[in-house]
């Protein structure tokens, strides 16, 4: 694999720094891969493969956010990824479509980074509020409680989980403060 820098956000309609599509970002998308794979619980059918990950960077808004084993945003390609967040902007708001830290890197403030790096972002590309969908159980929870999500509606049993079980879900939001 060639040694090229990779930046920490990129967007598929150019209105960030970066333009691209799935044919030139195939090595991000190998990495978001990898971390999917080893991130959600097969039980509640969370991870999303390869062809839904690909399509969703055609589309306008659509961007991602790569975070490397050592905390870094600038990953070089010997470096392991240690998470990533996939995010879809319509005109002021943005929705955290996916958000996962491999669990051999968890629990070291990466998850914490990441999300700081994606609420920057966001808020430099003048996005004024941030959404993500959940399941009620979700230890995840607290992570966005902590950077001042609020739960703004419930899906009763949106989920079902592989045994059958059913799971609300819970729609979340940030207000970004434009300062
Ligand atoms: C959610 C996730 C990204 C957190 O990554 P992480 O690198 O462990 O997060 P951090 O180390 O930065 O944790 C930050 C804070 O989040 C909270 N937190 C994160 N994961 C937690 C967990 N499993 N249980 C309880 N609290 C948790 C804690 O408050 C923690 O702060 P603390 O360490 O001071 O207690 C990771 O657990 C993950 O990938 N989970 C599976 C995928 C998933 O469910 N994604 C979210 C979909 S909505």
């Amino acid at each position: 694999m060639a040694a090229r820098p990779m930046r920490a956000c990129r967007q598929a309609d150019g209105r960030g720094d970066v333009t691209f599509g799935p044919a030139d970002c195939g090595d991000d998308i190998d990495r978001i891969m990898d971390v999917m794979a080893g991130s959600f619980a097969p039980e509640y059918g969370e991870a999303w493969n390869r062809r839904q990950v690909s399509d969703s960077l055609l589309l306008p808004g659509t961007r991602y956010c790569l975070i490397g084993a050592d905390g870094s945003h600038e990953l070089q390609s010997e470096e392991p990824t240690a998470g990533f967040a996939l995010l879809r902007a319509i005109f002021d708001e943005e929705e955290l479509l996916l958000f996962a830290v491999l669990p051999q890197y968890r629990g070291k403030g990466l998850g914490a980074a990441l999300l700081t790096e994606v609420i920057a972002s966001a808020r430099t590309r003048g996005i004024q509020r941030l959404f993500l969908e959940m399941r009620t159980n979700n230890p995840a929870g607290k992570l966005y409680t902590g950077f001042g999500f609020k739960t703004i509606g419930v899906r009763p049993g949106y989920y079902r989980t592989a045994s059958g079980a059913r799971l609300d879900a819970l729609s979340q939001e940030l207000i970004i403060a434009s300062n």
